[in-house]
């Protein structure tokens, strides 16, 4: 089967749309003996900050209907100790490396990009504006003008590619999606987690230590596909769907939806091995619907021809 999975988000080229979440693969050395990670069209570590972060105090994780919580707050070493210790065996692995930061403010922001810029095997930069487990984490993502500068900037001071990941934490997430684009955006990965609590209710207190954490899996897949739509039918750089995907259905229920590529995350915690199965079936799924590229299928959703948007749910 001839089937074409290379995509490009704007300056981004990636080998196939299936990707891994930041957060749920580690630094990839921890998913080495499960998976064959050459085979993966990229790679996202654990968001890195300017400055060693030790995290939210504990529980961090729970179970939930359909998905899980986390309030893992940004834990990791910071941006020299990864690019000492953790980027040279991520930029061994031959795949596109794409990394993740969380500036406290513009400055920061800049100044990371600013420094990864040139390093051996960086392919691109994920703005994380959209965490919800730091203080400020969504300031960036929560507010168009705030969002557009913070991506221009960082545009203006690096050459590599720049995604804006966005919260679905907000009043309209096209609007941010929006300024992103005009900020200079290559692409917007949507979603980061929903906004959620779990509670003791015999104890009377809150299952996490930071009260309140993001809502992945399952669960969350409907939100992140109508995010993933929305944004499709206005904005005009490409998306990178995250959000509950699991299968080789969902991956086609985003394509389809609007994404170019995919990000799988909480999956890679309870079925170490779904990345693997999806790209076993995808060329077959591909091939299913008449099409000889991954391209083909994007945004092909029979609403997209319609002449009248359908815009946001009444
Ligand atoms: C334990 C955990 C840690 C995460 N850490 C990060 C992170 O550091 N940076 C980030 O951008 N997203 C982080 N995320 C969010 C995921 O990258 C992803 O956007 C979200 O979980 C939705 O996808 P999923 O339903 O496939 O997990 C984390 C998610 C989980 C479950």
């Amino acid at each position: 089967m001839d089937v074409q999975l290379a995509v490009s988000l704007g300056r981004l080229q990636l080998p196939n749309p299936i990707l891994v979440a930041s957060g749920t693969f580690g630094y990839a050395r921890e998913m080495a003996g499960l998976v064959d990670i050459s085979r993966l069209g990229g790679i996202l570590p654990k968001t890195i900050t300017a400055q060693p972060r030790a995290g939210n105090a504990p529980w961090r994780t729970v179970e939930t209907t359909g998905g899980m919580l986390n309030s893992i707050g940004l834990d990791n070493d910071g941006i020299e100790r990864f690019i000492e210790h953790h980027l040279p065996y991520l930029a061994g692995l031959g795949v596109p490396v794409i990394v993740s930061i969380a500036g406290g403010n513009y400055d920061e922001f800049v100044a990371m990009a600013t420094r990864l810029q040139g390093q051996r095997g960086v392919a691109a930069v994920e703005l994380n504006i959209s965490c919800p487990n730091v203080s400020h984490g969504v300031d960036f993502g929560a507010d168009p003008a705030m969002c557009a500068r913070v991506v221009r900037g960082v545009r203006a001071a690096c050459d590599l590619p720049v995604l804006a990941k966005l919260t679905p934490n907000v009043t309209d997430i096209v609007a941010i999606a929006q300024a992103a684009a005009e900020g200079g955006a290559d692409a917007v990965s949507l979603i980061n987690t929903c906004l959620g609590m779990a509670v003791d209710w015999r104890k009377r207190r809150p299952i996490l230590g930071n009260v309140f954490g993001g809502l992945s899996g399952p669960a969350i897949k409907p939100i992140a596909l109508a995010a993933v739509h929305r944004v499709a039918r206005k904005v005009q750089i490409p998306i990178m769907g995250i959000g509950g995907i699991a299968s080789i259905d969902d991956v086609m229920e985003f394509l389809v939806a609007g994404a170019t590529a995919v990000q799988i995350g909480t999956a890679n915690f309870y079925r170490p091995t779904a990345t693997m199965q999806i790209l076993d079936a995808l060329p077959s799924a591909i091939a299913s619907l008449g099409a000889g590229s991954v391209a083909e299928v994007v945004a092909t959703l029979s609403v997209f021809a319609r002449e009248q948007p359908l815009g946001a749910p009444k």
